[in-house]
């Protein structure tokens, strides 16, 4: 399953983890910055909705209208996705109206990581390897250089920040 497709789509995960990591250890301090976790926490957020909506776009649409019987066959991956995705995105959207952490915060930031975590391995350890095969090498190349683009767009808007401040590895490395 190497390329840079599947490579991309990887990498950004292990960065969500480390961001989920980074701010799971931030609020558990005695006494938490609360400012800086709420700043961690809109990072992760943006990191995770260009992620995948980018995702959707150029992986999940693949699946959503088959053009083959395997194809057709990994159909349910894209949908089962889209309302994990969904449900991701709904309570990291309540954690965002919070200008403090509370008590009912902290829990939802368990509840979203254990979706995340639980979202991530389902792809990484069922979806990926059974799409990627059917992928030519061409086309896998072509879709990842379209998800880096489409999920650098999504951050910066999130962000405020400038597209060429990538987390996109380079495309010209590989
Ligand atoms: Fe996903
Ligand atoms: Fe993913």
């Amino acid at each position: 399953m190497k390329n840079l497709l599947f490579e991309s789509l990887e990498k950004d995960h292990q960065i969500i983890r480390e961001r989920m990591a980074e701010l799971k250890a931030l609020v558990n301090r005695a006494r938490p910055d609360e400012e800086r976790c709420l700043e961690l926490f809109r990072i992760l957020k943006a990191t995770v909705v260009a992620h995948a909506k980018a995702e959707e776009f150029v992986l999940y649409a693949v699946v959503e209208e088959p053009h083959n019987a395997p194809e057709k066959e990994l159909q349910h991956f894209a949908y089962e996705g889209y309302e994990e995705h969904d449900l991701i995105d709904f309570l990291m959207k309540e954690m965002g109206t919070s200008e403090e952490i509370t008590l009912q915060w902290r829990a939802q930031l368990n509840v979203l990581g254990e979706m995340l975590e639980h979202h991530l391995s389902d792809e990484e350890e069922d979806f990926f390897p059974k799409i990627s095969v059917l992928l030519p090498e061409k086309a896998a190349m072509e879709l990842g250089e379209a998800y880096a683009k489409e999920r650098d767009i999504i951050f910066a808007k999130k962000t405020g920040t400038r597209p060429a401040v990538s987390l996109a590895p380079s495309l010209q490395h590989h």
